[in-house]
């Protein structure tokens, strides 16, 4: 499958499950002083996630253009040294405003991965926040896991730098469940250590955050967590991460997405 053939096949399916197909936005916020440029699909959907603004859908589907190149979202320290960040990539994205919550969200991630795309569950692992003394473990996302089909063994509980999101110092936040994918040859090596770990031996894939929370910051410089409206999801899939691992290979600069540009460049040098 080609990277735009999976793009579309993303839009596709959640279509047919009833999301609305959105455009990626432009890389420049519209109207958001607390951003610099466009970090993840959400983005569009602040003030519909705050309550601020009503949209005449409740489900939306995404493929955003994102630059993480400074602020809380920073990947520019790591590109040249992964095979897997990128200061520019695309973010294939499902919403929820206030409609579906978890156990829907996990559901169509499962089904999307193992039935449409075919990959083959020994190679995943979940990841499920751990909790903190503001936010309580999230048990209930890895009952769900386990419902749709994961092994329990390959759900591991993470704190807040891993399984908390946030768009930024403010903005709506909560708590997140990421897919992970071994990468490797060996099945001997697919382990636990590689999650969050060093290398790409396993990588992040998709992202699902259950959106509860709005962060602002109080006069004394602290930050208080306030309930959203209504339980609303957002994810972030990388389209390079799943096109490599559809395509076979290691890194996403040898996918289709980007190879060419590389050798287009490699031949005018
Ligand atoms: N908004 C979800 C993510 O960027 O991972």
């Amino acid at each position: 499958m080609t990277g735009s053939e999976i793009r579309q096949k993303f839009l596709d399916y959640f279509e047919k499950n009833g999301h609305k197909v959105v455009h990626s936005s432009p890389l420049l916020p519209a109207n958001d002083p607390t951003l610099l440029f466009i970090n993840a699909g959400m983005n569009q959907f602040k003030d519909v996630f705050l309550g601020n603004e009503k949209r005449d859908y409740a489900r939306a589907v995404s493929s955003q253009k994102c630059i993480r190149a400074g602020g809380k979202h920073n990947d520019l320290d790591e590109v040249g040294k992964t095979a897997r960040h990128h200061t520019f990539f695309e973010m294939l994205g499902n919403f929820s405003f206030g409609d579906y919550f978890k156990k829907e969200a996990i559901a169509y991630a499962w089904d999307f991965l193992v039935n449409e795309l075919g990959l083959d569950t020994e190679r995943l692992w979940f990841t499920v926040f751990e909790g903190d003394d503001v936010v309580g473990p999230d048990d209930e996302a890895r009952e769900l896991w386990i419902e749709v089909g994961a092994k329990p063994e390959r759900i591991l509980g993470f704190g807040k730098k891993d399984n908390f999101w946030q768009m930024g110092d403010t903005g709506p936040c909560g708590p997140c469940s990421e897919i992970h994918y071994y990468m490797g040859d060996d099945p001997a090596n697919n382990l636990a250590k590689w999650v969050n770990g060093e290398g790409d031996t396993t990588v992040e894939i998709w992202n699902l955050v259950f959106m509860q929370y709005n962060r602002t910051q109080n006069d004394d410089g602290t930050f208080t967590l306030t309930p959203l409206p209504a339980p609303s999801v957002d994810t972030g899939m990388g389209l390079e991460r799943i096109t490599a691992v559809m395509q076979g290979v290691k890194s996403n600069y040898n996918t289709d997405l980007i190879k060419p540009l590389v050798d287009f460049a490699a031949k005018l040098a």
